[in-house]
């Protein structure tokens, strides 16, 4: 199967060292990546980890039509006030008959439902598992093995550098020392504040709403207030009551509509939302007919990221 990547960056490389391991095993193809300043590389043979990236491509639509791909993978970084370019790349892709996977949450925030109807009549397949949970079954898990389950809200823990800041205030470390900490195991965004004031965890909230609950919302829609009201001191007196701070992401099914909150949340120190530190996440799904069900990831890195859209492109070869 002959795979394009717009976008070729730290997941971009990973997802490639993932599908050369796996090639005998599963035989795609990585026959074009496109980037914004590095320019763009083809090989109908499949590039290697390490291609040589010639002269850009003047647009998408020139580059998947020199690609031919199959399949878009699309790598590029989150807009987190509209979802855009992304969003016009896989409507690209669409119009051309090529199933699109992305880890961009971008798109499944901002337009989720009006990119699976078009590719519903284009007649491909729209797969996002990486955009969420780094590659931890969330929309395959619920796709595939709860068929007629009704998703009626969730609960997650799911933004690593919240935690990583939180973790580092109850050692007594200042906010701003916790934002280095982030910044050191490589998982603060390039300005924290989107992770402290709920962004990331809004972002997140909206896509996995939007996909599990048909929400139509947009993450400007989210009910949010972030951790950053949140002291050493404070956070103290909270643990020395036996409770402590997550930053949660909530979903609820109501008469008027699904509604979503970021907050941060004192919560009892056993609470399972709680159970989880530094990079670690945590997704609680509240169901009809399985009750509540969840999954985690323990320190997840790109590795697990890369595997979540190998997943969603061994799911595709496998529906064809
Ligand atoms: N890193 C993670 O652990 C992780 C986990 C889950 C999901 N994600 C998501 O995965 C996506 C990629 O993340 P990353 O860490 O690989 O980002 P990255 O290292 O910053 O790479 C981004 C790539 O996109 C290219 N690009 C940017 N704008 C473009 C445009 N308009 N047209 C074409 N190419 C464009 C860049 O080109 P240049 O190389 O020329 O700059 C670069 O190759 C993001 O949406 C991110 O939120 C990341």
């Amino acid at each position: 199967m002959k795979v394009a990547l717009i976008g070729y960056g730290n997941v971009g490389r990973a997802f490639a060292r993932l599908v050369e391991k796996k090639r005998a095993a599963f035989p795609f193809r990585i026959v074009g990546a496109h980037t914004a300043r590095h320019g763009t590389a083809y090989d109908p043979q499949g590039l290697p980890v390490e291609p040589a990236f010639g002269p850009a491509a003047p647009d998408i639509d020139a580059f998947l039509a020199h690609a031919r791909p199959e399949v878009l993978v699309e790598l590029t970084p989150l807009n987190p006030e509209s979802g855009q370019p992304a969003i016009a790349h896989i409507r690209a892709a669409f119009q051309r008959g090529i199933h699109v996977i992305t880890a961009n949450k971008g798109p499944i925030a901002f337009a989720y439902a009006a990119l699976a109807e078009e590719a519903r009549r284009s007649g491909v397949e729209f797969r996002h598992e990486a955009a969420t949970m780094d590659g931890t079954p969330v929309y395959n898990m619920v796709r595939n093995n709860l068929p007629g389950v009704i998703v009626n809200g969730f609960a997650g823990a799911l933004n690593s550098t919240s935690k990583v800041i939180l973790g580092a205030m109850s050692r007594g470390l200042t906010l701003e020392q916790g934002i280095d900490e982030a910044r050191r195991l490589g998982v603060a965004e390039a300005d924290p504040w989107f992770d402290i004031d709920g962004w990331d965890s809004a972002c997140k909230a909206a896509a996995l709403a939007n996909v599990l609950m048909d929400a139509r919302l947009t993450p400007q829609q989210v009910e949010r207030r972030g951790i950053g009201k949140v002291t050493p001191d404070k956070l103290a007196e909270i643990e020395a009551s036996g409770k402590t701070v997550v930053l949660v992401s909530r979903a609820k099914r109501t008469p008027g509509g699904v509604k979503l909150r970021v907050r941060a949340e004192v919560l009892d120190r056993h609470d399972l939302l709680a159970s989880v530190r530094g990079t670690s996440n945590l997704l609680i799904l509240e169901t009809d007919l399985m009750g509540q069900l969840g999954v985690f990831t323990l320190e997840p890195g790109l590795e697990q990221t890369a595997y979540g859209l190998f997943s969603d492109l061994v799911d595709i070869a496998r529906s064809l």
